[in-house]
């Protein structure tokens, strides 16, 4: 008896230390989320908070400050852009499995489609409103359904879309309205006191621009706060660091969202010169980075994000997002996905905790091999102003 009491004694104290040590298993990603998240260089103030799991950061400052989840979910690659799509129910249950793992901010536009990404995003999505934000964007002009390649920002154009963003996304106030491309007719001030006006309607709760440069981020912000600058960034394109955009951003307390953080899925590791895009429905096709040549001679660059992970336990595409990540805490990134699989990658980013080091190390590599191959094409150069 004695003997058999000893046993299920130390038996209970086995138990409960490895239930203990499995917490902690448990607990410690968690807690290295928290980190990763807060984690930024030049020793700027932690935004985050931690909610139900899911770290969060806050984007712009005072009655523009948006909290999101420290990663996004970019809604494009699900209907345009991006060659084969999953059906619309798989497309579905994917943003529903996002929103159950804590993501809040959901990024789509008018013209992904166009239409057919603010519809799914809408149908998926509307169902959560409070809980989660959709962040769609005007200003590429759609006319009956289809693109017409001009930009119309003009003030009654803005109401109009906005009027059918909503009617679309099913709700009564858009969370984030971006200016997706600037329309050289109309003035910032002028866009800004249109959001403005929509503002004070009760139509449009935050506001932000696409690849603007610093001079207008200025003159828009000064008319109706700016929530986020949404730009391309990465670490194959870093045109933000150098044009003032980030510092601007930083001086005026402006979120930044990096759009397209992986490269258009390049720093995943998954595309090679072989790689076939739709040409019916994939614009990569028609990106100088993304032709043959330029893909052989850029793949050194994911080969030096693969070995750095590979000693950290870590995916490119981790890497990719982890480096944006500790870039500041007022960075988020939406990267797209049309799997599950590629979604919880994504999202584990955030469990990793690495050195302010480390990442210099990986970006100084980086830095040292030249990017082959242009971004945009000539007539999407022209749009972001280049
Ligand atoms: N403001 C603008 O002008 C602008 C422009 C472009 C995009 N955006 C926004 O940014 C969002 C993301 O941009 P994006 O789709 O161009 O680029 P991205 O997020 O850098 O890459 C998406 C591509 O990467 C693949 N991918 C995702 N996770 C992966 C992983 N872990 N490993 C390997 N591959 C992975 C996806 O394929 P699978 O489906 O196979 O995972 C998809 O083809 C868009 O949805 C859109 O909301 C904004």
């Amino acid at each position: 008896m004695e003997k058999n009491n000893k046993t299920s004694i130390s038996r209970r104290s086995f138990l409960k230390t490895a239930a203990a040590a499995g917490a902690a298993l448990t607990v410690q990603p968690a807690i290295n989320r928290i980190k990763a998240a807060n984690v930024a260089l030049n020793g700027e103030n932690v935004s985050s908070v931690k909610k139900d799991g899911m770290p969060h950061r806050t984007l712009g400052t005072g009655r523009a400050a948006f909290e999101v989840s420290a990663l996004g979910f970019g809604v494009m690659g699900m209907t345009y852009n991006r060659s084969r799509h999953p059906d619309k129910k798989q497309c579905i249950r994917l943003l529903h499995e996002a929103v159950e793992r804590g993501v809040t901010l959901f990024d789509t536009a008018i013209i992904y489609g166009p239409l057919t990404n603010e519809q799914l995003a809408g149908e998926a999505l509307a169902e959560f409103r409070g809980r989660i934000n959709v962040t769609t964007k005007f200003g590429h002009e759609v006319i009956d359904g289809k693109a017409t390649g001009r930009q119309d920002s003009r003030p009654a154009t803005i109401r109009h879309y906005c009027e059918e963003s909503l009617r679309r996304l099913r709700l009564d106030v858009l969370p984030m309205f971006y200016q997706h491309r600037a329309d050289p007719s109309v003035p910032a001030e002028e866009v800004a006191q249109t959001i403005a006006d929509l503002m004070k309607e009760g139509k449009v709760q935050h506001w932000g621009m696409c690849e603007v440069s610093a001079e207008t981020i200025r003159r828009a912000h000064a008319v109706c706060p700016l929530t986020a600058i949404q730009s391309e960034y990465h670490l194959m394109h870093r045109l933000v660091e150098e044009n003032g955009v980030l510092g601007v951003c930083r001086e005026l307390g402006i979120g930044f969202v990096p759009y397209s953080p992986i490269n258009r899925g390049f720093l995943g590791g998954g595309i090679n010169e072989y790689t076939l895009f739709d040409p019916t429905n994939d614009n990569r096709q028609t990106l100088p980075r993304f032709q043959p040549e330029a893909i052989r001679a850029n793949t050194r660059i994911v080969n030096v994000l693969q070995q750095f992970g590979r000693t950290r336990g870590m995916t490119s595409a981790q890497v990719a997002l982890g480096w944006l990540l500790q870039k500041a805490p007022w960075i988020v990134p939406i990267p797209g996905t049309t799997k599950l699989s590629h979604l919880e990658e994504n999202l584990r980013t955030l469990d990793f905790n690495l050195t302010p080091q480390e990442w210099l190390e990986l970006e100084t590599a980086v830095a040292a091999i030249p990017v082959v191959g242009e971004r945009y094409n000539a007539e999407q150069q022209r749009q972001v102003g280049g």
